[in-house]
């Protein structure tokens, strides 16, 4: 493959030619576009010697072969690495003052930023928006680590080791196992108006929908995540620019939402909490006391969304349920898991136990996935994106 290197002032910058070489080694065609200042901590003859290319900084050397664009243009993938808080700044306002701005204005590749500072300047508003600001745009941020920094000082802000940075870039370049694939997910909780100030709700965080959605995208799905009343805390997992959120927030918006964006998937992942009843009538005027009403509000069911995506469901669509249980025992956890998959006529049922301190709103889960004939397909506990990578990784063997 064909990648770019860019290297700004920093004195993780010796650490680069280590990358360097995993690269080429790897069999990557690697062309190191440095920064003046990068040229200060490691001269220009390393970077070539490393590279086997001609190096230079400057976008008036081989202007006939248009260099300042033609770099970006070929790229199949554009590190950053260490990247300054200077110039995530510049990259973030699209600033293109040397050879490594405009290859990067010109890319339309994948870019990994390997970020390196004094943890002071890592923290900095100004370095965060800038960084979200390419994290909105698809860039992936990996690092920095928290350690020993220049100058003794230590915190966040220290460079990636080159092995991960490697790493990284290997997991963009190679297509994931959902490429091609459309899915559609759900994440969140949702919330049935009472009057203009109470709902019924549920604590769903939305956290492991999310979770599902990122790693899909991770793996090369194009997703639509209909996240019901999900934090903006919550969601920021979920940028990244083969994800399409919509927001919805009754579970009748939930239902429309899911139906229009599954007729055009290949598979469905109905993870959000929906509320069985929602109040017959809503109050225009909040309900008071003296007013009454509170205490013997009429529900009504609402319909169940999975099953009749289900019954209606395209040729070939895989459609995954989920189940919050809290049983007596791992037995009765599982016989409801079986129960429900097949009242629901769903592909797959993710069944967790949940209750005051655990499940919803935390960031870790355990989950068993039921499958057809009640059989336990597989079983996944830790961070929520590795219970989302077991799930996807289960999904992906149905088809
Ligand atoms: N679900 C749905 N529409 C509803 C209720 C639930 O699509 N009206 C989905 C949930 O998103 C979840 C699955 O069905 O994927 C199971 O939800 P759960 O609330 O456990 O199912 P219920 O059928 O309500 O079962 P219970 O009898 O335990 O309440």
């Amino acid at each position: 493959m064909n990648i770019v290197v860019g290297v700004t002032g920093g004195i993780a910058a010796y650490k680069t030619v280590h990358l360097v070489r995993l690269l080429t080694k790897g069999g990557h065609d690697v062309t190191v576009v440095p920064t003046d200042d990068a040229l200060r901590f490691v001269g220009l003859p390393t970077w070539e010697a490393v590279s086997r290319h001609p190096v230079t900084t400057s976008v008036h050397d081989d202007v006939a072969r248009v260099r300042h664009v033609a770099l970006g243009q070929a790229a199949e993938l554009i590190i950053v690495a260490p990247a300054t808080a200077n110039s995530i700044a510049k990259m973030a306002a699209g600033l293109a003052d040397d050879l490594l701005g405009t290859t990067l204005l010109a890319t339309e590749a994948p870019v990994l930023v390997a970020p390196a500072m004094h943890a002071e300047m890592w923290r900095h508003p100004a370095t965060q928006a800038n960084i979200a600001t390419l994290r909105d745009r698809g860039v992936q941020v990996v690092g920095p680590a928290d350690g020993e920094l220049a100058g003794g000082d230590s915190g966040p802000g220290r460079m990636s080791e080159p092995e991960e940075i490697a790493q990284a870039a290997q997991a963009l370049l190679s297509p994931g196992d959902l490429s091609g694939l459309r899915v559609v997910v759900s994440a969140g909780g949702t919330r049935e108006p009472i009057d203009p100030v109470r709902f019924l709700g549920n604590r769903s965080s939305g956290r492991q929908g999310t979770a599902l959605a990122a790693e899909a995208a991770a793996r090369g799905a194009a997703v639509t995540l209909v996240a019901a009343n999900v934090s903006g805390d919550v969601l920021a997992a979920a940028r990244h620019p083969s994800i399409r959120i919509v927001k919805v927030g009754t579970a009748q918006e939930l239902g429309q939402a899911m139906t229009d964006a599954a007729a055009s998937t290949d598979i469905v992942v109905m993870a959000a909490a929906v509320a069985d009843y929602r109040p017959v009538t809503t109050s225009d005027r909040k309900l008071t006391k003296d007013v009454g009403g509170l205490a013997g509000i009429e529900l009504i069911e609402n319909p169940d969304i999975v099953a009749a995506l289900a019954r209606g469901r395209r040729p070939g669509q895989i459609i995954v349920a989920f189940a919050a249980e809290t049983p007596e025992d791992q037995a009765e956890m599982l016989e409801r898991a079986r129960g429900k998959r097949e009242r629901k006529g769903v592909d797959l049922l993710v069944v967790n136990e949940v209750g005051w301190d655990r499940g919803f709103e935390s960031t870790q889960n355990a989950v068993h996935v039921v499958g057809a004939e009640g059989a336990v397909v597989a079983t996944a506990s830790g961070s929520k994106a590795a219970v989302a990578g077991a799930i996807w990784t289960a999904i992906r063997r149905l088809r």
